[in-house]
């Protein structure tokens, strides 16, 4: 049983805090697999909408949604066709309207995601591009280059898609023109001043509807190396890589920054951007968040680091280190939509392994200095559904990737509400359908069937959230102060406004007696009790009020 001396108490500040990004706890919302409202199989903005009070019961302060705009869903919406609509399949401009306002009314911020690195192949201006063929001006807003070899019947450079292939597909006249994802993502070119344009003005429109903030995808990407070169070697191109390659991370993209950070600042200063920027290092990450640029970038190689205490320790100082230089809060992230779940990740096979190890990982995350992103699901203890037949799968990596390796449907099921049957409240109706099958084991792990259960892992993340949030220590500031432990065991103090407070985890596959250094706040799993010394089981976590 999960113990929790302390009761938490209810939040009580309600004043408005400036810089609420800082150590705002962020939920990611998959639209696709979130609810759905219309009984269709495909979550939508209704379903959201309707799902809002979980979010505020749960404890977290704002919310990020994945596109919803219109796509043909090439890669799940991250190919836009429209940046300025609601595709029918989530709802409309209204509901979008609507879910901003309900979301502000119960206290909660919203954060839409915006693609600037590249559209749908079915957006008109790609569209005008194919129509007016080679030397065309609408041809200049994409990279569309003529092929080498003795016809052109090769691509412009050896660049591969992060998704497989090569990056660079031939249309019917013999020019090409670059994707780094899809065939049908094809890349702008962000030395056109009319895609400047085309950004500033889509910023603006949902900033003028109220949106609170951005989470810009593959905000590293947009600007390539001038004249394309060759990257020369042949390794193959991964999304979660850390490849140091001429269209990534490229010095220029931060002059775009800059010019968002002003229209952000001319709605106030309360709009936030955060980076998805897959850099080599922390500290290349933090370059986006000079004073002048972003607000926050996702800490992928946080995400990327496993279960180890060296390891985390580390990359725990790099990133206050990197962050604390340029005045940027450190964020915290272990799953997305993107990578197999955190719960099956650390399992290292054994899933009641990896589920000890993701709730200790909770606790460790939501007491470090700054934001932390959860990811839909996380709090349901959900594990990677592994077991997806080869014919309901979406991801286009998996298609044109080798097999099962890249696939990133088993992290996009969709969600367990209540209910004894598929899909478990997901849709309105028992036995209806939805675009992923969930496994029959989610009627356990549902939203229904964990409240009010003191060992469930949704009561574990409401209290952690309602203790983070009533002691603003455990998130506030910008240092930790590591305290002795012995090795696989990571200690450390926070001291802050609300108090000060210790934070042990126990990373080893043994129990190990610590001494205790205060009154038990909240443990991720059964501590031994003890006068002056605490047991530690393996793979759990402590808060301390000390
Ligand atoms: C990152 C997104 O998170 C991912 O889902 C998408 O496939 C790529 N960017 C391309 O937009």
């Amino acid at each position: 049983m999960t113990q929790h001396v302390t009761a938490a108490p209810a939040a009580t500040d309600s004043a408005p805090v400036p810089q609420w990004w800082r150590d705002a706890v962020i939920y990611q919302v998959y639209p696709r697999s979130f609810a759905d409202g219309n009984g269709d199989g495909m979550g939508d903005l209704p379903g959201i909408a309707a799902r809002l009070p979980h979010l505020r019961d749960l404890g977290v302060d704002a919310v990020w949604l994945s596109p919803f705009y219109a796509s043909p869903q090439a890669d799940a919406g991250y190919d836009v066709a429209d940046y300025r609509a609601v595709d029918p399949m989530f709802g409309t401009l209204t509901d979008a309207d609507g879910l901003i306002r309900e979301a502000h009314a119960l206290g909660l911020r919203v954060i839409f995601d915006i693609v600037p690195n590249h559209c749908s192949d079915r957006h008109e201006w790609f569209q005008e591009a194919l129509r007016e063929g080679p030397g065309a001006p609408a041809r200049d807003r994409f990279h569309f280059r003529p092929g080498t070899g003795p016809d052109g019947e090769l691509p412009p450079n050896d660049w591969e898609s992060v998704f497989g292939g090569p990056a660079w597909t031939r249309v019917e006249d013999g020019e090409w023109y670059l994707h780094l994802f899809a065939p049908e993502q094809p890349d702008f070119n962000w030395d056109h001043p009319a895609v400047h344009e085309e950004f500033r003005s889509v910023l603006r429109f949902w900033l003028d509807l109220g949106v609170d903030g951005f989470r810009i995808d593959v905000a590293h990407g947009l600007v390539k190396a001038s004249g394309l070169p060759d990257i020369g070697h042949g390794e193959q191109v991964k999304l979660l890589g850390k490849q140091e390659v001429p269209y990534f991370d490229q010095d220029g993209v931060h002059a775009i920054y800059r010019d968002w950070r002003r229209i952000l600042q001319e709605y106030g200063a309360e709009r936030i951007a955060v980076a998805e920027a897959w850099t080599p290092t922390v500290e290349r990450s933090a370059r986006y968040l000079r004073h002048d640029e972003l607000h926050q970038a996702f800490n992928f190689e946080y995400l990327t680091t496993g279960w180890d205490a060296a390891a985390l320790r580390d990359v725990i100082d790099r990133s206050l280190t990197a962050m604390n230089a340029v005045g940027a809060p450190a964020t915290w992230v272990l799953s997305n939509h993107d990578v197999v779940r955190h719960a099956t990740r650390f399992a290292d096979g054994d899933a009641a392994r990896g589920l000890r190890r993701a709730r200790a990982a909770t606790l460790l995350m939501l007491a470090l200095p700054g934001s932390a992103y959860l990811y839909q699901g996380e709090e349901l203890g959900l594990p990677e559904v592994t077991e997806l037949p080869d014919e309901v799968r979406q991801d286009p990596a998996f298609f044109r990737g080798a097999g099962q390796e890249g696939t990133r449907d088993g992290c996009r099921v969709p969600l367990p509400w209540s209910g004894r049957r598929a899909p478990f409240g997901f849709g309105p109706a028992d036995g209806g359908p939805s675009w992923l099958p969930q496994p029959d084991s989610w009627r356990d792990l549902s939203v229904a069937a964990q409240t009010g259960d003191p060992d469930s892992t949704l009561e574990f993340y409401r209290r952690a959230l309602a203790v983070r949030r009533a002691h603003p220590a455990l998130g506030a500031g910008r240092d930790i102060a590591w305290l002795p432990s012995p090795d696989g065991v990571l200690a450390f103090r926070r001291t802050g406004r609300g108090g000060s407070f210790v934070c042990t985890v126990n990373l080893t596959a043994s129990p190990v007696a610590l001494p205790t250094p205060g009154t038990l706040l909240l443990a991720s799993a059964d501590v031994g009790p003890g006068a002056g010394r605490t047991v530690l089981p393996a793979d759990t976590a402590v808060w301390w009020a000390a």
